[in-house]
C-alpha cells in the first residue's frame, strides 16, 4: 500500500488523467488538491472518452472514493454539468465528495478574468478565462465564498449579495462591465447549492479516515510544475500550486503520509497560452507533433504549442517535486521520426545554463542546446513490454532517465488503458524502478 502524488512535470496536459485513471484501479481514494475548471483531464476507456475538469480521474473506478479537496476552486455550474454528463454515460458519482473549504468561482470571477486579459493586451497570460486567477485572488484577499458558505442556509443570501455588491464596484469602475443583479446570483447559486449539498464533507476528516484505515490514496495534480504560482515560469503561470508540495496543503494532510511522487511527462513538450518555451518548434516537425498528438486544449480547444523534450525543465521538476519516478507519455507520437532532439542545457549569449533561470527576461533569451538521437521506424502503439520497444525507443527512454536522474516507472503509448508499459507498479511495487537512473534495466 502507498499514498502517491501524481503531478505534471511540464506545462500541463502531460497525460495525468490517463495515468491517474490507470493507478486508480489500485487506489481506494483519489483527491484533486488544486486548480479548477481550467484543467482538462482526458480518460479513454474502450471506445468512450471522458473529459474531466474538476472531478478526479478516479471516478471511472466504481469503488474508488473521489474527493475534490480544499485547495481547489469550484465552478458549481461546470461541476454540475460534469456530474450530469457522467450520469448520461452511466458513470456513478455517488462516491464523489467535495470539500467544504474549497473556494467557489462566481460569475464575476469569469467576467474579471476575461476583462483583465483583454486589458493586458500584449502582456496577457493566455488564461483559460475560467475565472481561476480572480477566485484565488479573492481567497487571498479574504473576500472569497467557500463551499460551506453555499451549503449552510444561515447567512447564505447576505453573504452572496454582499460579495456581488462588493465586486459590482470593480466590474463597473475598473472594467466598465454592467453590474450583476445580486438576487439573480443568489437564486442561481441556491439551486447549485441544493444539488451539491449531498456531496459536501469535511474532506480532511474523510482523508484522515482513509489514512488511518491504511487505504491507498492517490493525489491528482492539475496543471504542471512550470505553471506553479511560486515555482513556475511566472508570470505565465496559474494561480495555485500544482507541485507535489501543494498536495499536502490542498488536501489537508501532513507530508509524513506521502510515500511516493510520480511525475508525468510527455516524450516531447507542449504548452498552451503565452510565455517563453525554449524548445518550441515552428516548423514541420512541430506540426507533426501537434497533429499526431492531437494537441488541442481539452478545456479551451486552443492548439497547443509543441516542441522537443526539455531536460532542463525536467530536472527542475525532479528537484521541485522530489520525484521518485516518471511516467513518460505519448512516446508513440515520436514514431517514424528520422531523428529526435532533446534539450540538455540552454545557451544565453556566450553562457551555458544548466538550470532554469528565475528571471523571466533571461528565460525568454534561452536557446536550447540539443543532443540528437536516432528515431525509430516501427510503431510502438502495440508494445506492452520494454523488450517489445524498438531499440532506439528504449535508448531514448534510458537517455531521459539518465539526464533527469530519475527512473521511469510507466511508459504510455496511446490514450487507452492497455497502451501502457508498467515497468514498475508505483502503488504496490517496491520503491525502485526497472529502468533506473543510469538507464540500466535491473
Ligand atoms: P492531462 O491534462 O495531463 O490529463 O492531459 P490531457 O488529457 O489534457 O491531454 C493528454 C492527451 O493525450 C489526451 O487527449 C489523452 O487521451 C492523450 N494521451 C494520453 N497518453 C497518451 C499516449 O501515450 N499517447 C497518445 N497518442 N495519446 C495519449
Ligand atoms: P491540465 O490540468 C495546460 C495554462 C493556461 C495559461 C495559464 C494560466 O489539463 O494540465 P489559468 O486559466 O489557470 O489562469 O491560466 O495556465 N493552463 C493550463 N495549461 N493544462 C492545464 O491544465 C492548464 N490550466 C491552466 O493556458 O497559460
Ligand atoms: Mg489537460
Amino acid at each position: 500500500m502507498a499514498n502517491v502524488i501524481v503531478i505534471g512535470a511540464q506545462w500541463g496536459d502531460e497525460g495525468k488523467g490517463k495515468i491517474t485513471d490507470l493507478l486508480s484501479r489500485s487506489a481506494d481514494v483519489v483527491v484533486r488538491y488544486q486548480g479548477g475548471v481550467n484543467a482538462g483531464h482526458t480518460v479513454v476507456v474502450q471506445d468512450q472518452t471522458f473529459k474531466l475538469h474538476l472531478i478526479p480521474s478516479g471516478i471511472l473506478s466504481p469503488d474508488t472514493q473521489c474527493i475534490i479537496g480544499s485547495g481547489t476552486v469550484i465552478d458549481p455550474k461546470v461541476l454540475l454539468e460534469e456530474i450530469d454528463q457522467l450520469d448520461e454515460l452511466g458513470v456513478s458519482t455517488q462516491n464523489l465528495y467535495i470539500s467544504q473549504t474549497a473556494h467557489v468561482t462566481m460569475p464575476y470571477h469569469r467576467l474579471i478574468d476575461q476583462a483583465s486579459e483583454d486589458r493586458r493586451g500584449d502582456q496577457k497570460i493566455g488564461t483559460t478565462k475560467r475565472g481561476i486567477g480572480p477566485t484565488y485572488a479573492d481567497k487571498s484577499e479574504r473576500t472569497g465564498i467557500r463551499v460551506i458558505d453555499l451549503v449552510e442556509p444561515e447567512g447564505f443570501e447576505e453573504r452572496i449579495a454582499w460579495a456581488v455588491n462588493y465586486k459590482n464596484e470593480v466590474l463597473e469602475t475598473l472594467y466598465g462591465i454592467e453590474r450583476l443583479d445580486p438576487k439573480t446570483v443568489v437564486e442561481q447559486y441556491r439551486g447549485y447549492a441544493d444539488r451539491l449539498r449531498p456531496h459536501v464533507v469535511d474532506s480532511s476528516l474523510t482523508i484522515d479516515e482513509a489514512v488511518r484505515g491504511r487505504k491507498n490514496i492517490l493525489f491528482e495534480g492539475a496543471q504542471g510544475t512550470l505553471l506553479d504560482l511560486d515555482h513556475g515560469t511566472y508570470p505565465y503561470v496559474t494561480s495555485s500550486n500544482p507541485i507535489s508540495g501543494g498536495a499536502c496543503v490542498g488536501a489537508g494532510v501532513g507530508p509524513t503520509i506521502i510515500d511516493r511522487v510520480i511525475g508525468v511527462a510527455k516524450a516531447y513538450t507542449t504548452r498552451v497560452g503565452e510565455g517563453p518555451f525554449p524548445t518550441e518548434l515552428h516548423d514541420e516537425i512541430g506540426e507533426i507533433l501537434g497533429d499526431r498528438g492531437a494537441e488541442f486544449g481539452t478545456t479551451t480547444g486552443r492548439r497547443r504549442r509543441c516542441g522537443w523534450f526539455d531536460a532542463v525543465i525536467g530536472r527542475y521538476a525532479v528537484r521541485i517535486n522530489g520525484l521518485d519516478c516518471l511516467a513518460v507519455t505519448k512516446l508513440d507520437v515520436l514514431d517514424g521520426l528520422e531523428e529526435i532532439k532533446v534539450c540538455v542545457a540552454y545557451r544565453i549569449g556566450d553562457e551555458v545554463c544548466h538550470h532554469l533561470p528565475s528571471s523571466a527576461r533571461r528565460f525568454a533569451k534561452c536557446e536550447p542546446i540539443y543532443k540528437t538521437l536516432p528515431g525509430w521506424k516501427q510503431p510502438t502503439t502495440e508494445c506492452r513490454t520494454l523488450e517489445d520497444l524498438p531499440k532506439e525507443a528504449l535508448s531514448y527512454l534510458k537517455f531521459l532517465a539518465e539526464l533527469m536522474k530519475v527512473p521511469i516507472a510507466i511508459v504510455s503509448l496511446g490514450a487507452s488503458r492497455d497502451q501502457t508499459i508498467i515497468v514498475e507498479d508505483p502503488i504496490h511495487g517496491p520503491k525502485r524502478a526497472l529502468l533506473d537512473a543510469q538507464g540500466v534495466p535491473v
